[in-house]
């Protein structure tokens, strides 16, 4: 039993000890002997570093520095290379300070100890050097397994980018496709919503064109005032279909030149609710149903259907209201001729705010002024 306390070692350790005196081998391997080492020893470096070639793995050597062929310095400096995790000690008989200098220079020794040794002192020293030797055992495996989880990491990143660019690919795709099919619907959209202006007018020829009209001139009010491309857009179809209620509206009444009866005229104001009720269960992305029910509602709460008043009317039909009442007097009606772009801004002029939305009639004025009737057409 030790008389001092030796740390707890996790692993069975192989020792390496070389000397060229017999007698010191057996006393090192003697007090070596019940510590549970896995002891080896050579009686010439020359012998060593040959154990060594055989097996490196050895947590510790202990060597002699002064052997005939060859000191324990120029041994250790050769043993470094082949077992380069090994703790190294160094025997001297003497304490020579140039050959310790030179041992831990160049043969990268980790302790020394001189002759004669005292026992309990050089089993705590085996035993700590082989607690050091242990540490960095399991700094190495640590730094190992580091290493590995790097690797792993490195190698799951790039994994990841690889399904992220795939998926950004894949989204890349479909966003053309829904593009691709979303412009095919605007098309679909497009040529439904031109055939239906186009069965209204063929029931009035004397108003051809008017839908057109109406939705180019209120187009450029609306571009004019710097709405969104949505907004524009409804606007646009909303123009075209504004008067799609006529259907309903017998031909002889719609084609009559001269005044409309008290009658007649109830029947022509239906146009808005008919429209209304036409287009209000298609699913179209834009309010159309309630801009055309409400392009004929004035400022002032005189229009019809419903009399709304100045913004409970929605912009979009404000604005094709007043579009409506430019391009149906600046053309041709079977109860009177044209009476032209001047008698048209008269009229939006005189009725501003009363009849028509303010700013709507100044953004009129204000193209009629800078591009007079031109300004009005595309
Ligand atoms: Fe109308
Ligand atoms: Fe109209």
């Amino acid at each position: 039993m030790n008389s001092f306390p030796l740390i707890p070692l996790k692993h069975r350790h192989s020792i390496l000890i070389i000397d060229d005196e017999e007698a010191i081998l057996d006393i090192m391997a003697m007090t070596l002997a019940d510590e549970g080492y896995d002891l080896h020893t050579a009686s010439s470096a020359k012998e060593g570093l040959s154990i060594l070639k055989k097996s490196p793995d050895f947590s510790l050597i202990i060597s002699d520095q002064m052997m005939p062929g060859m000191t324990g310095v120029q041994f250790f400096t050769e043993a470094r290379e082949i077992c380069p995790n090994a703790m190294r000690v160094l025997l001297t008989g003497y304490a020579d300070i140039d050959a310790i200098i030179q041992a831990i220079n160049s043969g990268g020794i980790h302790l020394y100890l001189t002759k004669p040794w005292h026992k309990d002192e050089l089993l705590l020293s085996i035993n700590q050097m082989l607690s050091k030797a242990e540490l960095l055992i399991e700094n190495r495996r640590l730094d190992e397994l580091v290493k590995k989880q790097n690797t792993e990491l490195i190698e799951l990143n790039r994994h990841l980018e690889e399904k992220v660019r795939q998926k950004t690919l894949h989204l890349a795709q479909r966003a053309e496709e829904l593009k691709a099919s979303y412009d095919k619907i605007q098309l679909i959209l497009e040529g439904t919503v031109l055939a239906i202006s186009k069965i209204v007018e063929s029931r009035d020829p004397y108003t051809a064109g008017h839908e057109q009209q109406v939705a180019r001139i209120a187009g450029i009010i609306a571009r004019k005032m710097a709405l969104s491309e949505d907004q524009i857009e409804a606007i646009r179809i909303a123009g075209l279909l504004h008067d799609i209620g006529k259907i309903a509206v017998p031909a002889e009444i719609l084609t009559k030149p001269g005044q409309l009866s008290r009658l007649e005229m109830e029947m022509v104001k239906t146009h808005s609710q008919n429209a209304y009720d036409i287009l209000k269960t298609i699913e179209i992305p834009y309010p159309i149903a309630q801009i055309i029910l409400q392009h004929h509602e004035r400022i002032d709460g005189s229009g019809y259907p419903q009399g709304l008043k100045g913004e409970e009317i929605l912009l979009e039909a404000r604005i094709i209201g007043v579009a409506d009442v430019i391009e149906a007097m600046s053309a041709h009606r079977p109860y009177r001729p044209a009476l032209g772009i001047e008698r048209a801004i008269e009229e939006i002029t005189q009725k501003r705010g009363s009849l028509y939305d303010a700013h709507i009639v100044d953004i009129c004025l204000g193209i009629y002024s800078d591009e007079g009737q031109k300004g009005f057409m595309e």
